[in-house]
């Protein structure tokens, strides 16, 4: 009976105890180098015990694994929602969340042949990106209320009763993140709007910062970029901004996003990457993505089959989070080209959509 308490549970809440107080010990020290009962400050030029890969590149962290001072081993874990790093512990997780660890990379998929080559690579990305890996019936707007227009892209969201976005679209609780560059049509952002969903629309060349465009939507003058910019460089800037969707989440408060349409020419390899590796894609419902293969992307590099391995493998991550493709378009209307080629029957442009079937 409840009378003796097992002893692992003495020793936890102990442990917790001390946890929360190194916990609170380190924010001390990182704001003032000072922290009681810790090495002096010259501690902080000593190597932490196991620094994750590459978390040099991040002060935070490093500072923050520094001033533990080797005498214990603190596990950092990032959380997406506040992007920054704290340490893990026992304090009570809101329902849903998970621990989420950095990672540096994807995880690269073999490659499809055994001595590396374009036409297999080609041939294994192509085929899995013409493929749908769940059927969706009822994927056409038309069907909501006040929704008339058709749209000239198939920006195809998935409605069945299954997934959660037409439930939360009834009960007006759907938000809309669109990531474009001012040019493309926005009657997919309307339609959403007047079925009920709340939309941000980001865009380099919005008028003002944010604007409101109708009782539903806005505009928010911001590119969504892999990184957040150099504080240097971003201070000098006027107009703008760009900013990872993982800060933007955070500064808006706002846990989650039903879908997230990005047509933002060639920077959404980098754009899902960086979602994929800080797992920021867990927070959202349905992607809808306009990809372009007719050259390696902003910042992809390597040969070509480098470049289809590393497109196929992020796809694959995604696959592993859950999320499936229910509708793929192969745009004809774009040339046909295939990293800078014309080939394998290819156009240089797809827009492809995946519901999380994980997402509550
Ligand atoms: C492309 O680069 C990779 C890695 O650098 C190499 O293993 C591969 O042989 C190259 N592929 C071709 C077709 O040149
Ligand atoms: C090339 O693609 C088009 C459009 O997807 C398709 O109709 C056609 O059959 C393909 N041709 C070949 C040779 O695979």
């Amino acid at each position: 009976m409840p009378k003796e308490r097992p002893l692992w549970r003495g020793a936890a809440f102990r442990l917790c105890l001390l946890s929360a107080a190194l916990f609170l010990c380190l924010q001390l020290g990182i704001r003032r180098s000072w922290c009681p009962e810790e090495k002096p400050r010259g501690a902080a030029a000593v190597r932490a015990p196991a620094p994750s890969r590459g978390a040099e590149q991040r002060p935070g962290a490093a500072a923050a694994a520094a001033a533990g001072g080797g005498r214990r081993r603190v596990t950092y874990v990032r959380s997406g929602r506040r992007g920054s790093a704290a340490p893990a512990c026992c304090a009570p997780q809101p329902p849903g969340s998970r621990r989420k660890t950095v990672r540096w990379h994807i995880e690269l998929q073999p490659w499809a042949s055994p001595t590396p080559s374009l036409n297999y690579e080609a041939s294994r990305f192509l085929k899995y990106i013409s493929t749908s890996q769940i059927s969706c019936e009822h994927m056409n707007l038309n069907s909501l209320k006040g929704y008339s227009k058709t749209t000239k892209k198939p920006w195809s969201v998935c409605l069945d009763e299954r997934f959660s976005l037409i439930h939360r679209i009834r009960s007006k609780q759907c938000r809309l993140y669109s990531l474009g560059l001012g040019n493309d049509d926005r009657q997919f952002e309307l339609g959403m709007a007047m079925s009920g969903c709340e939309v941000h629309r980001f865009d380099p060349s919005a008028r003002a910062a944010h604007v409101q465009e109708g009782p539903r939507l806005w505009y928010h003058r911001l590119s969504i970029d892999w990184r957040d910019p150099n504080p240097a460089i971003a201070a000098r800037r006027l107009h703008g901004t760009t900013k990872k969707l993982g800060t933007v989440l955070n500064e808006f408060g706002h846990q989650k996003i039903d879908v997230l349409k990005a047509d933002v020419e060639s920077a959404e390899w980098k754009i899902l990457e960086n979602l994929i590796l800080e797992d920021v894609v867990e927070q959202i419902g349905q992607l809808v993505f306009e990809v372009h293969i007719h050259w390696p992307g902003f910042e992809v590099s390597g040969n070509d089959s480098t470049v289809v391995r590393y497109w196929y493998s992020l796809l694959r991550e995604l696959e592993l989070k859950d999320f499936r493709l229910f509708h793929t378009y192969k745009d004809l209307s774009k040339p046909q080209m295939f990293l800078k080629k014309e080939a394998f029957n290819a156009s240089s442009c797809y827009t492809l959509s995946w519901v999380n079937t994980r997402w509550k």
